[in-house]
């Protein structure tokens, strides 16, 4: 695993930036993207880029059940809103909140098997959740609907006026499907994620902790700030 110390998350899009730049032309077609206030500078980034995405598939890792692709708090929404509708992919797929649970799943399955991702973008939850794979997530799960753990919904308020809107349910990608990405980048800063980071790098390898599972991938790459590291 490598890391890359960044001085903070503005800077930590560049270097994703220049990672995902890299791939792309080392023939990557399939990029797994995330959602949250860590991916954002490395979305400005390809904003501003001279890349061609029209040949590019983007697969999200999860969406709020119960949420429809216009609604401001969906993340079909986020990814439009700060990425889609000033770069047009070949193809986007986000997880359809709308949906029932088995129709839901069985769609997003047939796409990932239909489109292996090169690189899978992560940004990590404050108790070591990845996509929406909360502690106590079997290392071999594919797409499932997950109950949201009270302190995702704590963390996640502060995009909703009240904490009753925060959806209690969202659809995500499995800890199995996101170790099958080629390349995997984190992207981590500040204080409250220090315990998350710890747990990624050092911790026991272990369900109570899903980040950690990606000590057992091949190709991961961090890029934390001093505080995201400082239990290290
Ligand atoms: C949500 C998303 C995760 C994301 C996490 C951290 O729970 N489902 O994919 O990693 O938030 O978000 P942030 O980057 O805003 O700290």
């Amino acid at each position: 695993m490598e890391i890359i110390y960044v001085e903070n998350n503005n800077e930590a899009g560049k270097v994703a930036f220049e990672l995902f730049e890299d791939e792309i032309k080392k023939g990557a077609k399939v990029l797994g993207l995330a959602t949250g206030s860590s991916p954002l500078p490395l979305y400005e980034q390809f904003v501003q880029s001279d890349i061609d995405f029209s040949n590019l598939i983007s697969i999200n890792l999860d969406e709020y059940v119960g949420l429809n692709a216009d609604h401001h708090q969906s993340y079909h929404y986020f990814m439009y809103h700060h990425l889609f509708k000033f770069k047009q992919f070949k193809a986007s797929y986000v997880p359809d909140g709308s949906k029932e649970e088995d129709e839901a799943i069985a769609e997003y399955e047939q796409i990932l098997d239909k489109h292996p991702i090169d690189i899978q973008l992560l940004g990590i939850g404050r108790n070591g959740h990845i996509g929406f794979n909360e502690p106590g997530t079997s290392f071999n799960s594919k797409t499932h609907k997950v109950e949201l753990a009270q302190s995702t919904i704590e963390a996640n308020k502060r995009f909703f006026s009240e904490e009753e809107e925060v959806p209690k349910y969202a659809y995500t990608m499995g800890l199995e499907s996101i170790m099958r990405a080629k390349k995997i980048v984190l992207i981590a800063c500040g204080e409250n994620k220090k315990d998350a980071i710890y747990g990624l790098v050092k911790g026991e390898v272990s369900e109570n902790l899903p980040a950690s599972i990606l000590q057992n991938h091949p190709d991961v790459t961090l890029i934390i700030d001093e505080k995201a590291g400082s239990k290290l």
